[in-house]
């Protein structure tokens, strides 16, 4: 029907039907009662109408049928899209097990993306169709927020947080993506796209460009050249925890609380090591705040993840670093 105007943006993840249909449910409803409040009146303004001018209303007493059904009709309304909003909400925070990592922070005025591979973009995404993809991203200065229409998703970018956001691509081709949070003078030009290719296609891209370090290769040069080695190793004179095997996993903390280590966690005891410290280790580690920018850190934590998630630490992995400890 109105095809040619593009008012809507088009449905390209598995999310937007149901954002979709949730958001025309609503517009339903307000537009029913909307409409029937305005009939009602200009249908009564005639009906009633007093042409002596000399008629009084009949006093009302009140009604608890009528207020019981208008105080229930609502409720019930109300929660069903409360109920209804809920479902759709926990679908579009939680990402399904096994997704595509892509890494990317925003800085005025642009959004830099990292693919596990090494690729990088500038206000671009290359992703493959029918594949779900989390988009781990944090702030670099002030508040941005990541939003692309056609997926239905969108979250802001918090300095000194990391947020996501995931999809699975249903369409290729290129579609919008934004900023959606006032940034600054050019924060209508921090816009860029997002291309969605066939899975052939996207292997072809990630394969063709520039050779660039992936992120966990990156981390794990940072890793040497900050001499974290030193302290985080696997023998018996480690100083700091063992990163092998830690991602994903509960860390018992001094004091007998637990944490999971994941991209926060990581973030957090790498700016900030004297925040939760790790059951049997002492709180020696320096801070790299400001040593290391928020790439690096994502970096460092590509690499942490690297050394193994979810299962323990086993005997020369394939994913065992090169350093001087075996175990
Ligand atoms: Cu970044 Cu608006």
């Amino acid at each position: 029907m109105l095809s040619g105007i593009p008012l809507f943006p088009v449905q390209g993840s598995t999310l937007a039907p149901e954002v979709d249909a949730l958001y025309f449910f609503i517009l339903a409803v307000t537009a029913f009662f909307a409409v029937l409040v305005s009939v009602l009146v200009i249908y009564f303004g005639f009906k009633y109408r007093d042409d002596t001018g000399l008629k009084v209303g009949a006093p009302i007493t009140g009604s608890i049928p009528l207020e019981i059904g208008w105080s229930l009709v609502p409720f019930f309304i109300a929660m069903g899209i409360f109920v209804w909003a809920s479902v759709v909400f926990f679908h579009s925070v939680r990402p399904p097990d096994q997704t595509l990592e892509i890494y990317a922070t925003g800085k005025r005025w642009m959004w830099r993306f990292q693919h596990v591979d090494g690729q990088r973009e500038i206000n671009q995404l290359h992703v493959p169709v029918g594949r779900p993809i989390k988009v781990t991203f944090t702030s670099e200065d002030v508040l941005h927020d990541l939003y692309i229409p056609v997926f239905r998703t969108k979250a802001d970018a918090i300095p000194g947080r990391y947020s996501s956001i995931w999809f699975t691509p249903t369409k290729t081709g290129e579609f919008h993506l934004f900023c959606a949070e006032y940034c600054g003078t050019r924060h209508s030009g921090m816009i860029g796209w997002v291309e969605v290719m066939e899975p052939n296609d996207f292997q072809a891209w990630l394969g063709g460009g520039r050779p660039a370090d992936s992120p966990a290769a990156a981390g794990e040069k940072l890793f040497t050249d900050l001499v974290c080695i030193t302290c985080h190793r696997d023998d018996a004179q480690a100083r700091a925890p063992q990163l092998k095997g830690l991602f994903g996993h509960t860390v018992r903390l001094q004091g007998g609380a637990t944490v999971t280590a994941d991209e926060a966690y990581i973030r957090e005891s790498i700016v900030n090591p004297q925040a939760k410290i790790v059951d049997g280790f002492l709180p020696i580690m320096p801070t790299f705040q400001g040593l290391v920018s928020e790439e690096q850190l994502l970096q460092l934590i590509a690499y942490v993840r690297s050394l193994g998630e979810a299962t323990p630490p086993a005997p020369g992995g394939a994913a065992a670093p090169p350093g001087p400890g075996k175990d």
